[in-house]
């Protein structure tokens, strides 16, 4: 596959629509996990403009950071602690409109102001989170959610 994205549309529906298919298609012609995730967080930034999306990665008994595009930041999360371990513990995505109403938040950047997070598992246990943050106040909702859910679930078949 060509390296360049083709995204002609405006609406973030829009986007996502056209993005997918060029990710799976990207996916499919790499093994490697960690070249995948790493243009997969290009892809996002570049086509929807987020202010941080990274993956952090299942190891032991933590999440460890693995490929991103923004700020730097937290390297390591225990399971059950901020967003990311709160959907590792509950196997489920979450959206969060404003990141100071969140219990535990982990503020890597005092930039965010809302994120959601999205499992990918393997074998039934969660392998990583996908955590995009965004500037805005409530920027995420159903249409983020649906397509990103598909986009995990494209990652999941190449676990
Ligand atoms: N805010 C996340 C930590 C990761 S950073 O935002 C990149 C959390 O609470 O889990």
């Amino acid at each position: 596959m060509a390296e360049q994205l083709i995204i002609t549309g405006t609406s973030k529906g829009e986007k996502y629509k056209e993005l997918l298919p060029q990710l799976e298609a990207l996916i499919g012609g790499e093994s490697d996990l960690i070249a995948n995730l790493a243009n997969i967080s290009a892809a996002l930034r570049e086509t929807m403009n987020f202010f941080w999306v990274g993956f952090y990665l299942v190891k032991g008994d933590e999440l460890v950071l693995g490929p991103f595009q923004g700020p730097i930041a937290c390297t390591r999360i225990r399971k059950g602690k901020g967003v990311c371990g709160t959907v590792w513990q509950e196997k489920k995505a979450r959206i969060v409109p404003d990141v100071n109403e969140f219990p535990g938040h982990i503020a890597c950047s005092t930039g965010s102001k809302s994120e959601i997070v999205l499992p990918a598992l393997k074998n039934n246990e969660v392998a990583m989170v996908l955590d995009v943050d965004s500037d805005q106040l409530n920027d995420f909702d159903e249409v983020d959610a649906q397509y990103l859910e598909q986009l995990m679930r494209i990652i999941e078949r190449s676990l």
